[in-house]
């Protein structure tokens, strides 16, 4: 065999080689090469952490996943006997000590209250590492059915209020000359859905100012990292806004479903976390194909979306609650 013939080979198997972990795995390439190659997640061990929406779901898995890498963590939401609860979980885990997990009960849409929570935390811990705007609320009603007031109260939970939070947490990022802002995103921040328009334009919107962000922080030595995941096992349907105001959805997660568990997100997102990854995409299959698809063919995707879209469409037409299972 000539060197050519061999360096021929020595590609083609790597090409085939990735194409296979595409196909097996729930994340996108550089966040598995990372997962084996990386930085350890133990890399974390004494970060302050602080994660919004900390109540449940990916929050909470995160939470219990970064006290076992050794971090210091805040955890946020509205629910504080929830919060309590989780604290007391790690503690009794023997993962953390009293002090090293602060409480702090915040409505996010409390814009103005930022500013003080930012200095509450201060008080305590005396530094920030790492912001994870996590809390947010799904959405599921066809955009010619949804007032406004529900398109305005979903961009101020999942846009408006992690801009304001870490535009209030920046200076103290800035003067430290080191500090790390994480979003969870979603794959409809990367790809637009129906039934979940004003959602898609909240998570979009967030994706523009992130990676904007993360040029304007460049020379701050401040690394932001957006989290794109897909389906995954929360609380997200019990909340998510429907076409009326007042109403939340209140479905259950049929644990049946093809969703990714909360666990296994947390894992991938630290990971992300101690790798300084700008964007990741967490995932499981068709949804992580096609995201791919989207990126490099975004002409044959949309295409592929109008024709198999059609389908959810006339679901969410004939109700919301059709689209899914309730327990
Ligand atoms: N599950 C999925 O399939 C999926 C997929 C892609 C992206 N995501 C994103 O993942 C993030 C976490 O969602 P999840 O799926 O884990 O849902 P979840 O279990 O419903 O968690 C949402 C969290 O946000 C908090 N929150 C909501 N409104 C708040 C407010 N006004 N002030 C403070 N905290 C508030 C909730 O706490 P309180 O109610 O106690 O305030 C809760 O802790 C969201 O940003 C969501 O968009 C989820």
């Amino acid at each position: 065999m000539d060197w050519f013939s061999g360096i021929l080979i020595f590609f083609v198997t790597c090409l085939v080689v990735q194409f296979v972990r595409l196909f097996l795995s729930d994340s996108d390439l550089q966040l598995q090469w990372a997962e084996i190659f990386g930085n350890s997640t133990g890399t974390l061990k004494g970060k302050v952490v602080w994660i919004t929406g900390a109540s449940s779901g990916i929050g909470e898995s995160l939470a219990y996943r970064l006290a076992a890498d050794g971090c210091r963590l805040v955890l946020s939401a509205r629910r504080e006997g929830r919060l309590q609860q989780i604290k007391q979980t790690i503690i009794d885990g023997g993962y953390s000590t009293q002090e090293d997990i602060l409480i702090v009960p915040i409505d996010l849409l409390q814009f103005s209250s930022h500013p003080s929570t930012v200095q509450r935390v201060l008080q305590h811990f005396e530094k920030i590492d790492i912001l994870v705007n996590n809390a947010g609320r799904s959405q599921r009603s066809l955009i010619e059915k949804c007032p406004m007031e529900v398109d305005r109260e979903v961009l101020e939970i999942n846009t408006l209020s992690p801009l304001s939070l870490t535009k209030a947490v920046l200076p103290h990022f800035i003067e430290r000359k080191a500090g790390h802002v994480v979003y969870t995103s979603s794959v409809a921040g990367k790809i637009g859905s129906p039934g979940l328009g004003s959602y898609a334009c909240s998570k979009h919107a967030m994706q523009g100012w992130l990676d904007s962000l993360r040029i304007e922080m460049y020379t701050h030595n401040i690394h932001v990292t957006s989290v794109c995941p897909g389906p995954v096992f929360s609380e997200a349907l019990v909340h998510a806004f429907t076409d009326s105001a007042d109403q939340s959805l209140g479905v259950i997660m049929d644990p049946s479903e093809r969703r990714m568990t909360s666990e296994r997100c947390a894992s991938l997102i630290a990971v992300a976390i101690a790798n300084r990854l700008d964007e990741v995409w967490v995932s499981p299959h068709p949804e992580l194909l096609y995201l791919y698809l989207f990126q490099y063919f975004p002409s044959i995707a949309k295409r592929i979306a109008n024709i198999f879209g059609q389908d959810r469409v006339s679901k969410v037409r004939r109700g919301i609650k059709s689209l899914h299972k309730t327990s």
